[in-house]
């Protein structure tokens, strides 16, 4: 990809200026819309959470086709996707031709060094739990490439794909438990894109069960949506469930935004769903 050509993605108007990260706590009238606070849909267990949002996604599929939809692994989403493809299997033929036609979805994110056919990628998981359930077209689950030897070129190229789609619709978030959304680790600010990131030691442990248990063979870098890409889709569910995640989803969305917790940035979105369990939610 000619760098020449690349479609820069900025963050939206209402992102305060990343030089003046305190610019939200001043409410500066250059901030256009502020801070907002999400619907939080309060839901009994990780199962009745992924039924919900399963249910939209098919939902948002068959209604709105013309955007991608944002997608997300991790196991948070492993009920999710379990329950889309038995929403998906009790669809009329006609409706599950429509959404096989109409499917076109982009990953948040990839592990550097991993081939899509490697088990522990996320290409492979999405593929096991997406792609084969639902018998989609393999091209219209779309994922950085993590083997191509040029993770710089390859955030560019994604980018600039998604771009050409004209950005997300629909974007489905997990959250980390240090805050991140995608691999976008802290620090990081509003209007970082798509790119190569080095994990935390934080998330390489928290990935480690799907590499033996052992962190030091999880990747130490990751191609991932940015949170510009991200922030810039038409509406956000941000899924969470169990207690471990409780703590960091109240700073996300009570204390102010900053770069140490990049979920936060989340509060300069206007249409940012929370679907969690009691659990999640600290009940
Ligand atoms: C990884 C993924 C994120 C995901 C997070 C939480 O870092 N890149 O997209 O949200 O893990 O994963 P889990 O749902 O397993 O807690």
């Amino acid at each position: 990809m000619q760098k020449s050509c690349v479609i820069t993605t900025k963050a939206p108007n209402w992102a305060p200026d990343p030089s003046d990260p305190c610019a939200w706590l001043r409410g500066t009238a250059t901030l256009e819309g502020g801070r907002h606070s999400p619907q939080i849909l309060r839901l009994d267990d990780a199962e009745a959470v992924g039924e919900q949002v399963a249910e939209w996604l098919l939902a948002s599929r068959l209604a709105d086709p013309n955007l991608p939809l944002g997608l997300a692994t991790g196991r948070t989403m492993e009920p999710v996707y379990a329950a889309l493809a038995r929403q998906f299997a009790q669809r009329s033929a006609a409706e599950r031709q429509r959404v096989r036609q109409q499917w076109c979805s982009f990953n948040l994110d990839e592990y550097v060094g991993l081939a899509p056919r490697d088990p522990r990628s996320f290409a492979a998981t999405m593929a096991s739990q997406l792609v084969t359930p639902l018998q989609l077209e393999a091209q219209s689950v779309l994922l950085p490439r993590g083997d191509g030897g040029d993770p710089d070129a390859e955030a560019l190229r994604y980018a600039s794909l998604l771009a050409s789609k004209g950005g997300l619709g629909l974007q489905i978030l997990g959250i980390g438990a240090n805050g991140h959304v995608g691999f976008n680790e802290p620090p990081c600010g509003p209007e970082v894109v798509c790119r190569c990131v080095a994990l935390t030691a934080s998330t390489r442990d928290a990935n480690a069960f799907a590499f033996g248990g052992d962190p030091d063979q999880v990747p130490d870098q990751a191609i991932s949506l940015g949170l510009s890409e991200i922030l810039n889709a038409r509406r956000i569910l941000l899924v969470a469930t169990g207690r471990a995640k409780a703590e960091v989803l109240r700073r996300a969305f009570e204390e102010s935004p900053t770069a140490d917790l990049p979920a936060s940035w989340l509060q300069g979105h206007p249409d940012v769903t929370v679907v969690a369990d009691a659990a999640a939610l600290g009940g």
